[in-house]
């Protein structure tokens, strides 16, 4: 391996026969925020070779989710990000949730499965729901607002360090942690770079606050704790899965909240649905908005063997960019996919993965994007975009960095 030629921390490849080269960059700032790479890798076949990151890249609904659903083949243990963690070590202690494979993998899904359980995102309903009728009631009063900060920060950042039973919670702290690690999946860039710059404060706060005594008794975190009693798991593995569910929980549901919110404001027919039953509608509003955005815009497998997919030979140790926004609106798969529509059959969307890693906290996030918009149905007349909606680059998340927003209440 130490002889190969290395590229952004992995083994580069000879294009496979039958794969066209794309030269583009789907890291560019106007790839990351407009996503205007799509159709061109959906056009280009089962797979395109990326020339400057020597990866395979696939935008097709199929083959996304075929590299996803064969974790024996496609690996997340050398890591989910463009980095080999059989060539790279990783940047931090890798998870034990998101980063490893089966047998290990099952043990600690199983374990982290229970402390997020549909009974236990039931329990916490109540609460949601009434924080997002207090939070929504705030910010009609408030006139004017930026809902990224006011909205799609501020309700997870407190709902679910609260769910996890973090003592002393610091919304930045964990939003900017998000943040880091979801730029850590792409290229030595400057997005990556300047999440790192940062990270030493970040990374010691979380820790802090993922040990026992840091943590209530009675919430997620303390599940994972009494399973380390039971052996389980060990104490030191607790700590990482608490470290694993503040990594991965809070920016991907301040995405959600916060391109739902731009959806609604910027499609006011499909409000119109939502407003008019509030309690039925607010989920499929949620689950479609994942579709359409695709919060986790892209995440890697690594090809553990040689194998074939749709004919193509793909050699062992090539980085597979499989870009779940691309196939959340693949046309061969879904009609008008450009078309945000509240009432569609959204089922089988990769916005919250596939396979034995998909998205062990989508309980808890449907329930806190169901309770925000559900209460803004409840309390609001019209949303206006009284500004331009601008969009943040991120090397893995889709999201917004600024949305003005206005309420305007109904009588
Ligand atoms: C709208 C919000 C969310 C989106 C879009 C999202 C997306 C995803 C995706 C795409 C995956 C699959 C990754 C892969 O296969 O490599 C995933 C896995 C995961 N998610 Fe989420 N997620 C969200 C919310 C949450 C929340 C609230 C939590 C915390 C409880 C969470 C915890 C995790 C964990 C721990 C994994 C790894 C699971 C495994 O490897 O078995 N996510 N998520």
């Amino acid at each position: 391996m130490n002889q190969e030629k290395l590229i952004e921390g992995h083994k580069a490849i000879v294009p496979p026969k039958g794969v066209p080269v794309l030269d583009i960059d789907p890291y560019s700032n106007d790839n990351l925020t407009q996503r205007i790479y799509f159709q061109a890798l959906r056009d280009a076949g089962p797979f395109a070779y990326i020339p400057m990151y020597s990866v395979l890249a696939s935008g097709r609904y199929d083959i996304v989710r075929e590299v996803f659903s064969d974790h024996e083949r496609f690996v997340s243990s050398r890591g989910v990000g463009l980095s080999d963690f059989a060539v790279e070590a990783p940047w931090r202690p890798q998870s034990i949730i998101l980063e490893v494979d089966p047998p290990y993998h099952t043990k600690t899904r199983k374990v982290i499965m229970r402390g997020l359980s549909p009974m236990v995102v039931r329990d916490l309903k109540d609460a949601f729901k009434l924080d997002a009728e207090r939070l929504i009631g705030e910010i009609i009063a408030k006139g004017d607002f930026e809902a990224v900060v006011d909205i799609a920060e501020a309700f997870p950042s407190k709902v679910f360090p609260e769910s996890v039973g973090v003592k002393d919670p610091d919304p930045r702290m964990l939003i900017d942690f998000g943040s880091i690690q979801f730029n850590a999946i792409g290229p030595n860039n400057a997005l990556r770079a300047k999440g790192f710059a940062g990270v030493k404060p970040v990374l010691e706060w979380i820790l802090s606050r993922c040990s026992r005594d840091a943590l209530t008794p009675n919430g997620i975190g303390a599940v994972f704790y009494a399973a380390a009693d039971n052996g389980e798991i060990t104490h030191d593995e607790a700590t990482l899965l608490v470290r694993a569910v503040l990594a991965a929980g809070i920016d991907t549901t301040v995405t959600g909240i916060g391109n739902a919110l731009w959806c609604l404001a910027t499609n006011p027919d499909e409000y119109e649905k939502l407003k008019a039953d509030p309690e039925r509608m607010a989920l499929p509003a949620f689950e479609e908005t994942l579709r359409f955005t695709s919060p986790v815009q892209a995440f890697y497998r690594t090809a553990a063997v040689d194998t074939e997919v749709a004919g193509i030979a793909i050699q062992e140790g090539t980085k597979i960019l499989c870009c779940l926004g691309a196939a959340n609106m693949d046309p061969e798969h879904w009609e008008n996919p450009e078309r945000y529509d509240i009432t569609r059959k959204t089922a089988g969307h990769l916005a919250l993965g596939v396979g034995v890693h998909n998205c062990v906290g989508q309980n808890i996030a449907r329930a806190e994007g169901q309770a925000v918009l559900r209460a803004i149905a409840e309390r609001v007349e019209r949303i206006e975009l009284v500004g331009e909606a601008v969009w943040r680059p991120n090397n893995a998340i889709h999201a917004l960095d600024k949305l003005p927003l206005r309420f305007i209440p109904k009588k």
